[in-house]
């Protein structure tokens, strides 16, 4: 491990010195404990039911791996991220972990810390930048899959319910992150072979309860009767939008079909109430593998590039009564 500078230097000084001080007075003879292991994880902020769970997945699973963490939320702003990837840096940390909001911008900050030999793992999304190797690897969900699971879900839904045209409205998550970008281009791909289907409208949700909301007042407005489909690419965005379509006269689930992104319990409950017909699974707990491939990193293991957790879907296709609690 890396010698520490700065607060950390101080209060790990001063803990040796404790140590020494408490075995002279029992007369006990100390064996040096393991250096602790430092892992730096920028959370990217806290706008979402999936990314709650997700935090405090991180922080446990640090706790039970007996992984020191230094947890900074940047509230939804990349200039926060980079600031507090360079604390990370500055305190020499073992390794740093992070959810970029966005996928470019990282270029500078990620030079900094392979200049400073710290490896670098990215949590949840990706990114893209001009020099190749910056990052060890990715520990996250495979987005265009779960576009996939979504546009091939209203196919069968549209078959089921024998519709000859589906109009789709799209209420889209932050621009230019991963998730944002792959949804929408594994549900395109795979609705645009099917001549039934339109999207009408694609809008910016921001992936934001309150966003979600206002998008829905926007959309109904402007097509009302004519929306067949919401697409919606999170969970609370869903959830800002339900109660605008009832308020609006409609019955979600019937007069519309619904379909939603993460998994979350209220959503899991939504759709057992029939108000969303389905709900692709993302899962927030990332926090096992994360732990693990940072062990492995300093143990100086190799680890593998792209690491997606296992997923599903859920819909009204299925008996809904077996799902376990979903923890976030
Ligand atoms: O990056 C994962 C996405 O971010 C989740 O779908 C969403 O709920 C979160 O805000």
């Amino acid at each position: 491990m890396k010698r520490r500078i700065g607060k950390y230097a101080v209060l790990m000084a001063l803990c040796m010195l404790m140590s020494v001080v408490l075995a002279g007075c029992s007369g006990k003879k100390e064996t040096p404990a393991e250096p602790e292991i430092l892992l730096g994880f920028s959370q990217l902020g806290s706008e979402s039911a999936w990314r709650i769970g997700n935090t405090r997945d991180i922080e446990e699973k640090a706790e039970s791996y007996d992984i020191s963490l230094m947890l900074e939320n940047a509230n939804q702003k990349q200039e926060n991220q980079i600031a507090a990837i360079r604390r990370f840096i500055a305190y020499q940390v073992d390794v740093i972990a992070f959810s970029p909001i966005v996928e470019e911008g990282w270029d500078n900050v990620l030079l900094e810390a392979k200049n400073a030999g710290i490896p670098v793992i990215l949590v949840d999304r990706d990114i893209n930048t001009e020099t190749e190797g910056l990052t060890t690897c990715l520990i996250g969900a495979d987005f265009y899959k779960e576009g996939v699971m979504a546009g091939e879900y209203l196919i069968r839904k549209a078959d089921s319910l024998e519709l000859d045209h589906v109009k789709i409205v799209e209420i889209t998550g932050t621009e230019d992150s991963t998730p944002m970008r792959q949804r929408q281009l594994g549900f395109m791909d795979t609705i645009s072979a099917d001549s039934r289907m339109e999207v009408i409208e694609s809008i910016n949700g921001d992936f934001l309860k309150s966003r979600g909301a206002e998008c829905m007042r926007e959309l109904l407005d402007k097509y009302g009767p004519d929306i067949d489909a919401v697409y919606s690419h999170n969970d609370e965005m869903t959830l800002g939008a339900l109660p605008e379509i009832e308020n609006a006269g409609y019955v979600p689930g019937s007069d519309m079909i619904i379909i939603s992104i993460d998994g979350g319990q209220e959503a899991i409950d939504a759709l057992k109430a029939g108000k969303i017909n389905c709900v692709v699974e993302c899962t927030p707990m990332l926090g096992k593998t994360l732990m693990e491939t940072t062990l492995k990193l300093m143990a100086g293991g190799s680890v593998n590039k792209v690491i997606h957790p296992a997923e599903t879907y859920f819909s009204d296709e299925m008996d809904l009564s077996a799902i376990p609690p979903r923890g976030y």
